[in-house]
């Protein structure tokens, strides 16, 4: 397995729409591992395929205490979304930032399994709110995008800075 490097908002790349993936082969599976160590060791709750310049519909997530609940999601939909729920998010990507965002507070979703498998799945609370942020990230949208446009530029410059300033 293999730490991956993590593209850092505002790179371009994150914007990319990332491609349905037609098959789950071995490559698929290595890549899922890189990132779950990549995303358990950074550390953080969820990482998309589009974090690590790879763009395709591949998400990792695992919410739980004990880091012991990994969930790959391969081509996720979301199916339906209801309520509301206003949590502080972070992103891997855009590092020392938290801000609240506005999520469906439950969502039903479909997306297959590390061996190719279809399920749905239902989820609430984090695991609701991670989801939706995951799945943005393979449709191109950083959270940061939900926050106003004075807030976006302020971010944009620090983070610009703190990227100079460790080269
Ligand atoms: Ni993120």
């Amino acid at each position: 397995m293999a730490l991956l490097k993590i593209l850092q908002y505002p790179d371009k790349r994150l914007h990319t729409v990332a491609k349905p993936i037609a098959t789950v082969d071995e490559e698929i599976r290595r890549l899922a591992a890189d990132m779950a160590e990549t995303m358990y060791a950074a550390p953080g709750v969820g990482l998309a395929a589009t974090q690590v310049d790879r763009h395709i519909r591949l998400i990792v997530i695992d919410v739980s205490e004990e880091k012991n609940r990994l969930l790959t999601l391969i081509n996720p939909v979301i199916l339906e979304r209801d309520g509301e729920i206003v949590h502080e998010e972070g992103c891997l990507s855009v590092p020392g930032i938290y801000e609240n965002v506005t999520r469906a507070e439950h969502i039903k979703a479909r997306a297959q399994d590390s061996v190719g498998q279809t399920f749905e799945f239902e989820a609430e609370g984090l695991l609701a709110i991670c989801v939706q942020h995951e799945v943005d990230h393979l449709d191109g949208k950083v959270f940061v995008e939900y926050l106003s446009r004075l807030k976006q530029d302020r971010i944009r410059s620090k983070l610009v800075k703190q990227q100079r300033e460790t080269m």
